[in-house]
C-alpha cells in the first residue's frame, strides 16, 4: 500500500513544464480514474509516459478500480502426511473459494489421506546376498515413500508351489503347505499356514474356521414358505400351524388344531403323519396342553426369600457389601472385609475371601511365591502371558507346551517381524503397515483421541508395542489397569 503522506497531496498535480520557447507555464493534469469502493486516484511520476493515474485502495480492495474485494481465507484443511493447504477461486454463476490439499508423491484424496504405492521395480542384482536361483526373486521396494523413517529396501520375493512354499532372507528355505483340516468347505481357500480363507462376509453367519457357514451361493431350488437360506442350505421355518421341511422347505404339514403358544412339529410313523406342538416357555414358567394354552408358573421349593424365582431356582440379590447365598436366598454373606493385597481381587465364588493372582497367596494375598509360568511367561493376573518366537507359540496354563506354527510367507516388509508365523507390523504417528507383509501403508483413523498409555493403531486405541525391543503391552483390564504388562515377543533376525 502507498503510504498517506502521498495520497492525499498527489490528486490534483501542479507542476512546471519547459516548452519550444523557454517560457515557462503552468499545466494541470486531473487524477480522474474512476477508483471503485472509496479509493483515491493518485498521481505519480512514470519513466516512460511521465505520469501514471493509479487507484489507492482501502482495505478489503485490490484491483486496478479498486474493484475487487480481498478476503483473509485462513487455509484450515487438515492436510495430511505433508500436504499442504492452497485457496483456490472459481468464478462462474457464483465466486467460490476452494481450500485444497497439494500431497506429496504417493498420496491422493482429499486430505492427501490415501496411500498408493509406486510400482516395484523387479531387479537382478540389487539383492545382497542373492536370492537362490530358481526359488525367488529380488524385488525392490521404494519404501521412503510408503514412510519417512524407512529406506528403500530390496527383498528376494520367494516362490510357492501348490504344495508348498520357500522362505527365509535368500528363500534358501523350503516349508511344506500345512493342509487345511477340515477341509474349507464351500470355495474357501485353503492358506499355507492351513487357515481357510472364506469367500462372502461374516454377516452372513459366523466362521467355524471351514467356511460351512461363509457360502454366498444361492439355494437352488430356492427355499419356500418363508425358510432362509444359509450356505447353501435351507433353514426351514416352523409356524404354529405349519411344520416345513424338506430340501427346499417343499413339506408342509399342518397341525390341527393351531398350536396357541408354541411351534407346529410333525414326524412320519408306519406312512402316517403324526403332528404335535412344541411349547413355549421362559424364565418363570411353560406353556402345557396339547395346543400350548396353559400357562403353568414353575414354582421355587422352598420359595425364595432374598431372590427371584428363575427357571425352578433361586436367583439371589445381592449388593455392594455382599449378597445372599442358598436355596432360598436367606443368608447374608459379607464380601471381603479389608483390602486384598498385591494384585488379588474379592471373590472366590463364595464371596468373602481374596482371589490372589498367581504370584501371592494367603487370606489378603500377602505371601509371595513367584510366577509359576514357564519359559519367561509372564504373571497377569490369574494367567500366564507366554510368549512366541519366530518358529511358534507357548501355550497353556503355565506356558509349558510349545506349538510350531509354519515361518511367514511371503517375507515380511517395512521393518515388520514375523512370530508365530503372523506379522507384526511397525506403525508411527502418522499411519501403520498392515497386509500379509506389512506391505500397505494406511493412515491412522481413531475417532477418539488415546489417553496415553495407548496410541492410536489404525482405528482404534491400543495397547503400544515396540518390535525394535520385541515387546508389546497387554491391556488386560484387570483393576483398571490398562496396558498394564509387558509381553515380549522374541524374533531373531537372520543374517
Ligand atoms: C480449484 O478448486 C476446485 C475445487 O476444489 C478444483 O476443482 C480446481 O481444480 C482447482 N483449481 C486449481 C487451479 O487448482
Ligand atoms: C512375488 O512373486 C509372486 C509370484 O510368486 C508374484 O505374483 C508377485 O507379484 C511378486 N511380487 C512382487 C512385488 O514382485
Ligand atoms: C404326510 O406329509 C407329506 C408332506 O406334506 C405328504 O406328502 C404326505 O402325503 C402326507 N402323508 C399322509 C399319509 O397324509
Ligand atoms: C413368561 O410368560 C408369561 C405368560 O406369557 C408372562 O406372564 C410372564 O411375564 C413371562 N415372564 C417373563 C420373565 O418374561
Ligand atoms: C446390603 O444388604 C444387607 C442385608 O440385607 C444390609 O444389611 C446392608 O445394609 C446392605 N448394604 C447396602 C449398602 O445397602
Ligand atoms: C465356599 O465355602 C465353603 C464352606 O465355607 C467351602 O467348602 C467351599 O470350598 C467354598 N467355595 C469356594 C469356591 O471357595
Ligand atoms: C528367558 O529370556 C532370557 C532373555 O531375556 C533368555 O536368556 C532365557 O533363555 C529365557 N528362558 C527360557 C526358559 O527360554
Ligand atoms: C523357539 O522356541 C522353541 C521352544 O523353546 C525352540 O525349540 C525353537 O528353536 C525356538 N526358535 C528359534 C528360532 O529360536
Ligand atoms: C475414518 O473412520 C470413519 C468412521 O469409521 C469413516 O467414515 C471414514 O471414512 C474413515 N476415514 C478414512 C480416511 O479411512
Amino acid at each position: 500500500m502507498v503510504t498517506s503522506s502521498i495520497t492525499t497531496a498527489l490528486l490534483v498535480l501542479v507542476l512546471w513544464a519547459t516548452v519550444l520557447h523557454g517560457v515557462e507555464v503552468d499545466v494541470e493534469i486531473t487524477c480522474n480514474k474512476p477508483c471503485l469502493h472509496g479509493g483515491e486516484c493518485v498521481l505519480s511520476s512514470d519513466l516512460c509516459s511521465g505520469f501514471k493515474q493509479t487507484c489507492n485502495c482501502p482495505p478489503s480492495y485490490t484491483g486496478e478500480f479498486c474493484e475487487k474485494v480481498v478476503l483473509r481465507v485462513n487455509c484450515d484443511k487438515a492436510c495430511q502426511n505433508g500436504g499442504h493447504c492452497v485457496v483456490n477461486v472459481t468464478e462462474d454463476t457464483c465466486t467460490t473459494v476452494h481450500k485444497n490439499c497439494v500431497c506429496p508423491q504417493n498420496y491422493h484424496g482429499d486430505l492427501c489421506q490415501t496411500f498408493v504405492p509406486s510400482t516395484t521395480v523387479a531387479s537382478t542384482d540389487s539383492c545382497d546376498p542373492t536370492c537362490t536361483a530358481g526359488q525367488g526373486e529380488c524385488v525392490v521396494l521404494r519404501n521412503s515413500q510408503l514412510a519417512p523413517h524407512l529406506k528403500d529396501r530390496a527383498y528376494c520375493n520367494c516362490s510357492k508351489s501348490a504344495t508348498g512354499y520357500y522362505y527365509g532372507k535368500q528363500c534358501q528355505h523350503y516349508q511344506q503347505n500345512v493342509p487345511c483340516d477340515p477341509p474349507c468347505k464351500n470355495g474357501g481357500e485353503c492358506t499355507v499356514a492351513g487357515r481357510c480363507n472364506c469367500r462372502g462376509t461374516t454377516s452372513s453367519g459366523y466362521d467355524p474356521g471351514d467356511c460351512s457357514m461363509f457360502s454366498t451361493d444361492p439355494c437352488n431350488p430356492a427355499c419356500e414358505n418363508g425358510g432362509s437360506c444359509l450356505g447353501g442350505a435351507c433353514k426351514c421355518k416352523s409356524a404354529n400351524d405349519w411344520h416345513y421341511s424338506g430340501s427346499h422347505c417343499e413339506k408342509a404339514v399342518q397341525c390341527t388344531p393351531t398350536c396357541v403358544n408354541g411351534v407346529c412339529y410333525s414326524y412320519t410313523s408306519y406312512g402316517y403323519n403324526h403332528t404335535y406342538c412344541s411349547c413355549d416357555s421362559n424364565s418363570t414358567g411353560s406353556y402345557e396342553g396339547p395346543t400350548c394354552d396353559t400357562f403353568t408358573a414353575t414354582q421355587c421349593t422352598p420359595a425364595c426369600v432374598h431372590g427371584v424365582c428363575n427357571y425352578g431356582r433361586c436367583s439371589c440379590d445381592s449388593n455392594s457389601t455382599g449378597r445372599y447365598e442358598g436355596p432360598a436366598c436367606d443368608t447374608f454373606k459379607a464380601i471381603c472385609v479389608g483390602d486384598c493385597l498385591n494384585g488379588g481381587v474379592c471373590g472366590d465364588g463364595n464371596g468373602s475371601t481374596c482371589l490372589c493372582s498367581q504370584e501371592y497367596t494367603g487370606t489378603y494375598c500377602e505371601t509371595y511365591i513367584g510366577c509359576p509360568c514357564q519359559n519367561n511367561g509372564t504373571c497377569i493376573g490369574q494367567y500366564c502371558f507366554c510368549p512366541m518366537n519366530s518358529t511358534g507359540q507357548f501355550y497353556g496354563q503355565l506356558c509349558d507346551i510349545f506349538i510350531s506354527s509354519p515361518p511367514c510367507y511371503p517375507s515380511v516388509l517395512n521393518g515388520g517381524l514375523c512370530s508365530a508365523g503372523r506379522a507384526f507390523c511397525p506403525y508411527d504417528d502418522i499411519g501403520y503397515f498392515h497386509g500379509d507383509q506389512c506391505e500397505e501403508y494406511s493412515v491412522h483413523n481413531c475417532s477418539s483421541s488415546c489417553v496415553e498409555p495407548e496410541v492410536c493403531v489404525a482405528d482404534q486405541c491400543r495397547c503400544p508395542y515396540n518390535l525394535a525391543q520385541g515387546y508389546a503391552y497387554i491391556d488386560f483390564g484387570l483393576g483398571g489397569n490398562k496396558c498394564g504388562s509387558k509381553y515380549y515377543i522374541w524374533y531373531e533376525i537372520e543374517t
